[in-house]
């Protein structure tokens, strides 16, 4: 498990010159004067930082961070200077990502106090409550460490341990700490989905990933139900049953169900999620040069888990439902082959062309499993194509789907909380590309357009409800730190998700796109 949680943030209003934290940090906006919220700074921190920025030595470009010993009349021993960007683009996400890049300089040199300073609350529509919030994803998330595997001396154990937000007095810190409550919710429901992603994928065989969110459930108290192989094949799932056979540790299949307070239970938010805990393509095999990484491969699922542990944890008035399948693509003797075909727990047949285009097959189980709810809607996030990584790369999530109404709530919940996504088309003409000749489907393309023709399998198994797809291949692992997002898993989609389920109300049904 990751270092973290075990830091309190304050707030305060109290001046910096009386912030007893190791650390001050104030943020900077481009350009040649101070920003907005510096009148509230001591004189020296102001002088300061004018001298700094007159030798642009702090230029307060995004993320840059400059340290220098504190004034004398500071208790705090260094003064960091963070660049926010000019202040005509200030968001929520800049904020949140300054805190991280204080938060994890200060980590970094192995001090345990910050006063940070939230600037820019009440410009450009930033509330104290989303500030709050925002800055505590900031600094939780930047601080996160996946150390559960590391021998470590007991110096490099110590972990950033306090953080206060100091805030102008006009600021309410109820409404501010409101937002704190909220991001550390969802900051552990995050992290919480980071540990799964980082996990070795010796270590979270089907059983012991569904055993951990299980786990996870309990404490949050949230239905779940965890099938094994044996009811797996009672069920005929036998897709996710075909993707696992290759390995000797078998498939599961995890129910999560909550029910929040005043909910309507009828119509639920069903959200799924590809769990494959290793790809390695299976008999058609990927090469081994980072085939490592393909312990991620179980990150929609993660995000799923993740996202029912913060609204749980955030007791929404909302009902919704989270099916994971988690399965080993491994190559075997019991292995499935290229040219099998299987029938799906729907009934429709699929002929395997590829090992290796194994989500979409989980998948098609899955989906067809959420039709039993009648759901308001259905989402699934899966680490679906590397097609969808040569299109986007790192900054968004291909999105793909059957109801613009749906497709603009998950807009609208990517925009809010900086978990980007890209819409592209899912035209019938792609739906011709995965037809079999011997089966209902095939589950690799004709020729091109790879996430888009993977949408269009899905698209069979998703029934007649609005539905969307996220694929989450390239933003749900960092190559390296960036402000918020550690190297490894990201979690992306759990914030997204709780952001949808709280501002959930029911879809119109004029907004369906014809088929
Ligand atoms: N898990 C992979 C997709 C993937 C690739 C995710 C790289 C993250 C980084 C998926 O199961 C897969 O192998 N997809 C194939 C599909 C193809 C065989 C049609 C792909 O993208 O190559
Ligand atoms: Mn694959
Ligand atoms: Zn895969």
């Amino acid at each position: 498990m990751g270092v973290f949680i075990l830091m309190k943030i304050a707030v305060s209003t109290q001046a910096l010159d009386r912030q007893t934290a190791q650390v001050v940090a104030v943020t900077l906006t481009e350009g040649a004067t101070l920003p907005a919220w510096s009148r509230g700074w001591p004189a020296a921190v102001r002088q300061a930082v004018e001298r700094l920025v007159k030798a642009k030595d702090a230029t307060g470009k995004l993320n840059e961070l400059v340290a220098i010993p504190a004034p004398a009349n500071l208790k705090a021993g260094w003064l960091y200077v963070v660049g926010i960007g000019k202040a005509s683009e200030l968001t929520a996400d800049r904020l949140r990502q300054t805190a991280a890049t204080a938060a994890r300089r200060v980590q970094a040199q192995r001090r345990a106090t910050l006063a940070l300073q939230v600037g820019g609350v009440g410009l450009r529509g930033l509330t104290a409550e989303i500030a709050g919030q925002a800055v505590t994803e900031g600094v939780r998330l930047g601080t996160y460490k996946f150390t559960e595997f590391k021998s470590l001396k007991p110096e490099e154990r110590t972990a950033l341990g306090a953080v206060t937000l100091v805030v102008d007095r006009g600021v309410s810190s109820v409404a501010l700490l409101t937002g704190v409550a909220r991001g550390t919710v969802i900051a552990e429901a995050v992290a919480f989905s980071r540990n799964l992603i980082n996990c070795p994928s010796n270590l979270k065989a089907p059983q012991a990933i569904a055993a951990r969110v299980q786990a996870m459930a309990r404490r949050a108290k949230i239905t779940c139900r965890v099938y094994q192989k044996a009811a797996l094949a009672k069920l005929k799932m036998n897709a996710i049953l075909a993707v696992g056979q290759g390995s000797v540790r078998p498939p599961t299949f995890v129910v999560l169900d909550y029910t929040g307070p005043g909910a309507k239970a009828k119509t639920p938010l069903v959200l799924v999620g590809k769990g494959i805990t290793f790809d390695s393509g299976g008999i058609s095999i990927k090469p081994s040069e980072k085939m490592d990484q393909m312990k991620y491969d179980m990150s929609g699922g993660a995000a799923v888990a993740g996202a029912l542990q913060a609204i749980a944890g955030l007791r929404l008035p909302v009902r919704v439902v989270g099916l994971i399948p988690f399965s080993e693509n491994l190559p075997s003797g019991s292995a499935q082959r290229p040219g099998d075909i299987i029938r799906t727990y729907g009934g429709k047949t699929v002929e395997v062309l590829n090992t290796d285009a194994e989500g979409r097959l989980v998948l098609a189980d899955a989906l067809g499993y959420a039709q039993r709810y009648k759901p308001a809607a259905v989402i699934d996030l899966a680490t679906l194509t590397g097609a969808c990584v040569v299109a986007l790369g790192q900054y968004a999530s291909g999105l793909l789907g059957t109801h613009a109404g749906l497709t603009q709530r998950v807009r609208e919940a990517a925009e809010r909380t900086h978990e980007r996504v890209w819409e592209l088309p899912l035209w019938p003409e792609y739906s011709e590309h995965v037809k079999s000749d011997v089966a209902d489907l095939k589950n690799i393309g004709d020729s091109g357009a790879g996430t888009i023709t993977a949408a269009a399998f899905l698209k069979e198994f998703a029934g007649d409800v609005p539905w969307v797809h996220l694929d989450i291949a390239g933003v749900a692992w960092a190559e390296k730190d960036q402000a918020y997002l550690v190297k490894g898993g990201t979690g992306f989609g759990v914030r997204l998700l709780t952001e949808l389920a709280a501002s959930w109300k029911p879809l119109s049904a004029s907004s369906k796109v014809a088929k």
